[in-house]
């Protein structure tokens, strides 16, 4: 029988896709590359805004009809499922299974279940069962590796789901990580990134490794060059952590760091727990350490009650700090969180106006940072063959930034030195440089 996984959403659900996949895979199911293809198909989901939800439904619009005609399996993971439990057997009486992001390793036995003509439903909480069992493997060549180390949150900031639908933070055990990252780097992987909705609070009040000694013990294990890590809480971004930039030789010069808002009132009512001047204090305090780092954040606009002065404390911040990159978002509001209730509704004429102006901003501060980086000769790690010709590879810098530049693909694995010839607004053209240095 064929599968198909469609993933809707972030880097979190795009890795508990990759640990279905394996399941399903030495279970004996074969992949499809297109829903049409296949005997069963997943819908991986996320809730984090509107926008994400409109996309689940009329996607599951089109795969109604996909079902009626043929009979395939139609199962839906991840964050609505969670959100929406039993409610979408209603909602949506035709699916055959549902699955909260804990539960995921249950697929087998989905699968199974609706192959006998019944439903299955699991939304049930189980610490860190879910991440522990499945050895994620990726439908791409084993270069880069993902690892999630934390789930859940505790923190709840005001606008979030995630709370809500991932539940608490629950740490894996460091033996089990280690293990994992082990046995990829034997399997061929380079590059690993460490995945929690909070990685600082990683074992936090736990009687095993801290974060930063979690770090240290992945930067000693052979064949893993390079190590990155997603996302950081900027109040729980310890001086410990910030110490390991620069002095562990793996870890690249790379944080995500989310400002969500530039004005301390706003920041108060989302529930964040710093202000503007703590967040400038710690990314002084990062430049410090390594004068190169790449910082890219994340940014709400049209928040319950952000006026014009509040808008532009968040435009302001974002032409002090000087960002890589920035994620921004008009906010959404969700079912359960605090916000949804808060007064001072942004109308959305308003906010879409704030949203391209943030945009614009950091384009143009990204084209400076990317052009300001010709004639600089960096290591890039090469991922694949480039979107833009066949005579191209594409690689990224240890800053994270995407690289073309002429090349063989048997390159593709290894780290080559390149000299950036052109900055563009989204990447980097390159010539390449020297000799593969592995
Ligand atoms: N509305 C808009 N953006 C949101 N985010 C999280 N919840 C919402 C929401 N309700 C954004 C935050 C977070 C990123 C992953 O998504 O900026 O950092
Ligand atoms: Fe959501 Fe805040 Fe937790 Fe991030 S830290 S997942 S924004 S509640």
């Amino acid at each position: 029988m064929k599968f198909h996984i469609e993933t809707l959403g972030c880097q979190m659900n795009e890795h508990d896709s990759e640990k279905m996949y394996h399941l399903l895979r030495i279970s004996g199911f074969e992949p499809a590359d297109i829903a049409a293809d296949a005997d069963i198909v997943i819908v991986n989901t996320c809730s984090i805004r509107k926008k994400a939800e409109e996309k689940f439904y009329s996607l599951m619009g089109r795969l109604r009809w996909m079902k009626e005609k043929k009979g395939t399996i139609l199962g839906v993971t991840g964050c609505i499922a969670q959100m929406e439990k039993e409610a979408i057997q209603k909602r949506l009486p035709f699916i055959d299974f549902s699955l909260g992001p804990s539960n995921i390793h249950k697929i087998g036995q989905a699968i199974e279940t609706a192959s006998r003509h019944k439903r299955f439903f699991d939304f049930s909480e189980n610490g860190c069962t879910s991440l522990s069992f499945i050895k994620p493997e990726s439908a791409k060549a084993e270069i880069k590796a993902y690892t999630t180390i934390m789930k859940g949150c505790n923190n709840f900031c005001s606008y979030c789901i995630v709370p809500y639908v991932r539940g608490r933070e629950a740490s894996r055990h460091s033996a089990d990580i280690l293990d994992e990252v082990r046995s990829r780097a034997s399997a061929g992987v380079k590059e690993v990134t460490l995945l929690g909705q909070n990685v600082n609070s990683y074992n936090k009040g736990q009687n095993d490794m801290t974060f930063p000694e979690l770090l240290a013990a992945i930067n000693g294990i052979e064949g893993i060059e390079r190590i990155r890590f997603v996302t950081s809480h900027p109040k729980d971004l310890s001086a410990e952590l910030i110490d390991c930039f620069g002095k562990l030789e793996k870890l690249c010069e790379q944080i995500h760091l989310p400002f969500q808002a530039g004005s301390d009132r706003i920041l108060n009512l989302m529930n964040r727990k710093y202000t503007i001047e703590e967040y400038k204090e710690k990314v002084g305090r990062l430049r410090e350490r390594c004068a190169d780092i790449a910082i890219t954040s994340d940014c709400i606009v049209g928040f319950p009650g952000e006026d014009d002065a509040a808008f532009e404390a968040s435009m302001n911040l974002v032409s002090d700090i000087h960002f890589d990159g920035l994620f921004s978002f008009i906010y959404s509001p969700r079912k359960h969180t605090a916000a949804s209730t808060l007064p001072g509704t942004v109308p959305r004429g308003a906010a879409t106006e704030r949203l391209k102006r943030l945009q614009e901003a950091q384009k143009a501060i990204t084209l400076r940072k990317h052009k300001a980086m010709e004639g600089r000769v960096t290591e890039v790690l090469v991922e694949g063959p480039s979107k833009n010709s066949s005579e191209e590879v594409m690689g990224r810098t240890r800053t994270n930034k995407i690289v073309n530049f002429v090349g063989k693909q048997e390159m593709v694995g290894t780290l080559v030195n390149v000299e950036i010839t052109r900055g563009y607004a989204n990447s980097l053209k390159g010539e390449l440089r020297g000799a593969e240095q592995g």
